[in-house]
């Protein structure tokens, strides 16, 4: 008698990195930080983590799911969090991919239309991006209470994907996407690469403080491969970006204590991470904790 065992993850992830755009806000040259879409697929099924803004960047990125896992079938499109840069192009690829699920947790469903409503959308995405156009968000349909989805193998195997619910990131009711089979976490706003992290929403210490926390949880998983959304090219995709974020949310406390205004605030930034990028991201932030945004 012959035991056939085929336990062996059969899961590949590819990730599409959109390049830094420059940007005007508030009648200044800027950038858009850079940003990365997640896909993992089986022998026949893919999850795509998130979506571009922009209508012509969410059809790139269909084309490139159709070139990266030709003839699978795109089941899910997961929304890490209520971020219009992470979800707001989805019906470029149901136009590509009709079968195809949008899906998020509750907290994240509930929190889509702030997107749409002032001062984000007018003062922020549409001043960013001025062709921007909204999305049907009755399309994005809520996770069951457990939070878990599945693809399909070969041989009928399954497999799991996981949504945590961490909590505060660089926003409230933020999320992370686990693979339990290849130790992958897809960071969204929790976890960020070289860029410089969105504050705005994080004007408290308390609040901070669950921003850490919350990549505690996130480092508790003992993830090998771990990919934030606003990264760099060139930076890889290892466990060391949860350290190196919540390094960032202590050492913005440190300079918030010596700045008094946002012009300190955000020269001193500039001065401590000379490798970040994304220059808007760091206007906006050092602005709101002194009440000038937007
Ligand atoms: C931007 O420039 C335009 C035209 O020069 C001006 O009308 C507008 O008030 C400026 N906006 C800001 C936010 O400075
Ligand atoms: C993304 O969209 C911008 C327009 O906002 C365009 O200039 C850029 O070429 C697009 N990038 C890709 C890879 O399609
Ligand atoms: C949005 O999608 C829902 C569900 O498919 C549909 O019933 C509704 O007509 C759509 N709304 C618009 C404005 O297209
Ligand atoms: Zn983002």
């Amino acid at each position: 008698m012959r035991w056939l065992l085929t336990l062996v993850a059969a899961l590949s992830v590819d990730v599409y990195h959109l390049a830094s755009t420059p940007v005007q806000f508030q009648n200044v040259s800027l950038f858009w930080s850079p940003q990365t879409f997640t896909l993992v697929h089986s022998a026949t099924e893919a999850v795509l983590v998130d979506a571009p803004i922009v209508a012509e960047n969410g059809t790139d990125l269909a084309n490139w799911i159709s070139k990266t896992a030709p003839g699978k079938t795109l089941k899910y499109v997961y929304i890490t969090h209520a971020h219009g840069d992470h979800f707001n192009s989805f019906p470029q690829i149901l136009a590509k991919f009709p079968g195809a699920q949008v899906v998020a947790t509750k907290g994240v469903i509930d929190h889509l239309p702030t997107q749409y409503e002032p001062p984000t959308w007018d003062g922020l995405w549409q001043a960013l991006f001025p062709d921007v156009q909204q999305a049907n968000l009755s399309l994005v349909k809520p996770l069951s209470s457990s939070a878990d989805f599945f693809i399909n193998g070969k041989s009928n195997k399954k497999f799991e994907f996981r949504a945590i619910l961490v909590g505060e990131g660089d926003t409230t009711h933020s999320t992370v996407m686990y693979v339990p089979s290849i130790d992958l976490v897809v960071g969204g706003d929790v976890v960020y690469g070289h860029c410089y992290q969105w504050l705005v929403e994080n004007l408290t210490p308390q609040l901070r403080s669950q921003w850490i926390a919350s990549l505690d949880q996130v480092k508790a998983l003992r993830p090998k491969v771990v990919v934030p959304s606003h990264t760099q090219e060139q930076e890889g995709f290892g466990p060391q970006h949860l350290q190196e974020t919540q390094d960032y949310i202590r050492g913005w406390g440190e300079l918030l204590a010596k700045a008094k205004k946002w012009q300190e605030l955000e020269a001193l930034a500039k001065a401590r991470w000379p490798d970040r990028i994304g220059s808007v991201v760091l206007r906006d932030s050092a602005e709101a904790f002194f009440g000038a945004a937007a």
